[in-house]
């Protein structure tokens, strides 16, 4: 064996020094062959399509990588897996490169059950972080950490493996349109303003709030409000002042879209009343009516006579102090509808008294009665017989002049029914 090497070395050296041109040649060749070799080799393995081999199902989940990449935004914008996957720089990709080598083995020989387990771990937001770093977004979508990054870091060694290696901010997101979300404010089409800077600022990773935006399945994947109300209801008590959930115009910019434009219409015919969200809305943010005084749903609730007076619903605010009182029924009512059942007093020592509203209203305007001789409450005045008899309470008109005399004890004390 030794033998035969040694002379195969001697053979090579007087091939070398009769031929030097040749050997050089031969030797270029060779490096130029497998360097083109593993560049396609580099380029084939980082492809999705070779991802699809290990990431194969066509559905949003573990496995589904690459079905739900193809629907992403991103996708679409030529963003592969390594531009998200690996950072920036040429270390970053072979490194990357260095760690596909682990999933071989993990796939065969560390089987299945291992990996549906590192796939279902980005599920907390924490881990799906540390896999897909902030600096990583921030390369492509703002121009600080662009430069950055770009300034420390050899990007490629003359061949481009992926996209991210070529990205140069401020042409790269201007050339889509996308703003430097640190120092920008949100594009006008987006329906919530984030604060990003706020939130980047404390520390929150893109993730947090973008999860998912590229493997839901869901081409133009929107953040989900669930995430901000998570955390902020969570983050209340550390003195921090997050945006009330019900608070919708602190996160939604056109809030029109939110409320109902024309006017939600309470009860029918001649009593209904109009309630405006145009009018309340310029005064009051949502959650000054919302949850705590209503759903946030048509038929959330039925609003009573006894609500007028007991300063609650519209009326914890139309109370004459924080805006026009109860009493100024047609500031709502169309016209003020008369209580349909009849009031029943039970006096000591004589039979029950009906009055009837329906009867006396055919005859006499409400300021006839309200508020010169009773509030529009009923047992608010503690009536006696004495002053009745004197042209107090009914005795007003029942005075036998007006109406039949208070006198006449059985037409109004009506014994009941047996
Ligand atoms: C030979 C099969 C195989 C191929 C090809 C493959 N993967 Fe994987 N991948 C796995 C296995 C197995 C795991 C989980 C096991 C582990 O990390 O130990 C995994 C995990 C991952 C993870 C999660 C890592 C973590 O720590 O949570 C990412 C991201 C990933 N792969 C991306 C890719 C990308 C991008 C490609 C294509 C460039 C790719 N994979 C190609 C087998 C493969
Ligand atoms: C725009 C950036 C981006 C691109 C492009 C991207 N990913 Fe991901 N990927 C993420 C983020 C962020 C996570 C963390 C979990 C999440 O939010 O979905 C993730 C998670 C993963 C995981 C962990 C398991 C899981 O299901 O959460 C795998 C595997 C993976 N990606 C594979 C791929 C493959 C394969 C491609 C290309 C076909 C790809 N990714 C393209 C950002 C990206
Ligand atoms: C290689 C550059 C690159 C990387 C890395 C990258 N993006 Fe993007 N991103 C883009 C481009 C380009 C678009 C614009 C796509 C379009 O408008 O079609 C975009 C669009 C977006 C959008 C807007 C989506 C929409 O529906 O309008 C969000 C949100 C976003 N990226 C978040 C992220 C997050 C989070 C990460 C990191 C996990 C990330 N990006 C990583 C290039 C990148
Ligand atoms: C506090 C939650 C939150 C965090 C953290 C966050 N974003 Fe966003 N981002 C949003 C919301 C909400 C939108 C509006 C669009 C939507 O609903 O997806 C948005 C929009 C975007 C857009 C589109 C901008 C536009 O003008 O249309 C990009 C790009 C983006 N984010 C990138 C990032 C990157 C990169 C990070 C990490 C540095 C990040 N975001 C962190 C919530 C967040
Ligand atoms: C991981 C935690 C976390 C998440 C997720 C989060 N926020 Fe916040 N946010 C906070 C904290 C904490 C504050 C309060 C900061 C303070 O009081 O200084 C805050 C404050 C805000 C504010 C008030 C800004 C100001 O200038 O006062 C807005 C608006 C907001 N968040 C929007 C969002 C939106 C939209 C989302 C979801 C897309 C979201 N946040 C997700 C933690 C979070
Ligand atoms: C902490 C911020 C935040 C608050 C407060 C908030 N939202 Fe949202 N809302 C979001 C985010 C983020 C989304 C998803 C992103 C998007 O649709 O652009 C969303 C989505 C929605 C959507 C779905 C939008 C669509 O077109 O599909 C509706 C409807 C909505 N919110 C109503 C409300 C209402 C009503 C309130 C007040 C009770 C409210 N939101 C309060 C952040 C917030
Ligand atoms: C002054 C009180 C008040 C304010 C402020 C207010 N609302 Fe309302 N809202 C109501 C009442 C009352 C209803 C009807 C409840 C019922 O029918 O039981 C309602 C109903 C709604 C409904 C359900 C409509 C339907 O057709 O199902 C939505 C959506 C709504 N409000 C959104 C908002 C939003 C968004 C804001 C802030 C921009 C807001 N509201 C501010 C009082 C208010
Ligand atoms: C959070 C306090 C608040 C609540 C709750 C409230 N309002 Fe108002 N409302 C106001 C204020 C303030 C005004 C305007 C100032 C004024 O005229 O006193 C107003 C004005 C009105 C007006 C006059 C509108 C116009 O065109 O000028 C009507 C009608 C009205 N409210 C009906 C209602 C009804 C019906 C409800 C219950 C479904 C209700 N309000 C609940 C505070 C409230
Ligand atoms: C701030 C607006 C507002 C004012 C002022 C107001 N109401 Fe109402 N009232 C309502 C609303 C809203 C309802 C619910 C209507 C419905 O569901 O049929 C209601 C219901 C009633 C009902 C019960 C109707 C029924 O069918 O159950 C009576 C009775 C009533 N109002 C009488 C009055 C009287 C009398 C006044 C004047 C002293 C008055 N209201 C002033 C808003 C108002
Ligand atoms: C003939 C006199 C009279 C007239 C006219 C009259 N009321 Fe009354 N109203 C009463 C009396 C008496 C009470 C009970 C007072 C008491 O018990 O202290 C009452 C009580 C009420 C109550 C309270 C009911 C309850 O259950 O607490 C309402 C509401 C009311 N009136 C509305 C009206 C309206 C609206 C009109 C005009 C359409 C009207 N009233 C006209 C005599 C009258
Ligand atoms: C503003 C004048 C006025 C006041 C105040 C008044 N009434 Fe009458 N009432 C009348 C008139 C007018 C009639 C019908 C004429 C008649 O029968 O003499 C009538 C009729 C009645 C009747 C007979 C019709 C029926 O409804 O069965 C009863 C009972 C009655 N009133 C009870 C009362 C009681 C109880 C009070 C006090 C709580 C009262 N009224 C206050 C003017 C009034
Ligand atoms: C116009 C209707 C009306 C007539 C007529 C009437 N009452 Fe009354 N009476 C009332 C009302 C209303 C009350 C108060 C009930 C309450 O507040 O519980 C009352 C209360 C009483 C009470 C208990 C309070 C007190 O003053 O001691 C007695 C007893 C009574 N009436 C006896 C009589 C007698 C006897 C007559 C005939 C001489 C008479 N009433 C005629 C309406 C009438």
């Amino acid at each position: 064996m030794m033998q035969w090497l040694k002379r195969l070395a001697e053979n090579a050296r007087s091939f070398v020094t009769k031929h030097t041109k040749l050997t050089i040649l031969i030797v270029l060749a060779l490096i130029a062959f497998f360097t083109f070799i593993s560049i396609e080799a580099l380029h084939f393995s980082s492809d999705p399509s070779f991802c699809k081999n290990c990431h194969p199902l066509d559905k949003p989940g573990p496995l589904g990588e690459v079905a739900t990449w193809e629907k992403s935004i991103h996708a679409r914008a030529g963003v592969k897996c390594l531009d998200c996957h690996a950072e920036p720089g040429f270390i970053g990709y072979m490194r990357a490169k260095m760690g596909g080598l682990y999933d071989v083995y993990g796939e065969f020989i560390k089987g299945p059950d291992h990996k549906m387990h590192v796939l279902m771990s980005t599920s907390d937001p924490a881990y799906a972080a540390q896999l897909v770093k902030n600096d990583i977004c921030l390369f492509c979508h703002s121009d600080e950490m662009n430069k950055k990054i770009r300034s420390n870091r050899i990007m490629s060694l003359g061949v481009s493996f992926r996209l991210v290696d070529s990205v140069k901010n401020p042409e790269f997101r201007k050339k889509w349109g996308l703003p430097d979300i640190i120092v920008e404010p949100i594009r006008p089409s987006a329906k919530v303003d984030p604060h990003h800077k706020m939130h980047y600022e404390m520390g929150i990773n893109c993730v947090t709030c973008h999860a998912k935006i590229t493997h839901s399945g869901i081409t133009g994947y929107r953040s989900n409000m669930q995430i901000c109300f998570h955390c902020h209801d969570e983050r209340r008590s550390e003195k921090l002042h997050p945006p009330a959930d019900e608070n919708c115009l602190a996160c939604h910019r056109n809030q029109e879209s939110l409320y109902p434009q024309g006017p939600i219409t309470f009860g029918k015919g001649d009593s209904a009343v109009k309630y405006e969200h145009v009018v309340h809305v310029a005064v009051f943010g949502c959650n000054a009516c919302h949850m705590t005084l209503f759903p946030m749903q048509r038929d959330g609730v039925k609003i009573a006579f006894t609500d007028h007076t007991a300063g609650k619903l519209c009326f914890s605010c139309h109370n004459g102090k924080k805006a026009f009182s109860y009493t100024n029924c047609t500031n709502c009512h169309l016209k003020a509808p008369v209580p349909k059942a009849p009031i029943v007093y039970k006096p000591e020592g004589a039979a029950p008294v009906t009055f009837s509203h329906q009867f006396h209203t055919q005859a006499f305007e409400c300021n006839k009665c309200h508020t010169a001789i009773w509030p529009m409450k009923k047992g608010a005045k503690k009536m006696k017989m004495d002053p009745m008899y004197e042209g107090k309470f009914c005795g007003v008109c029942h005075n036998e002049k007006v109406a039949f005399a208070a006198t006449e004890c059985d037409k109004c004390h009506i014994e009941a029914k047996k």
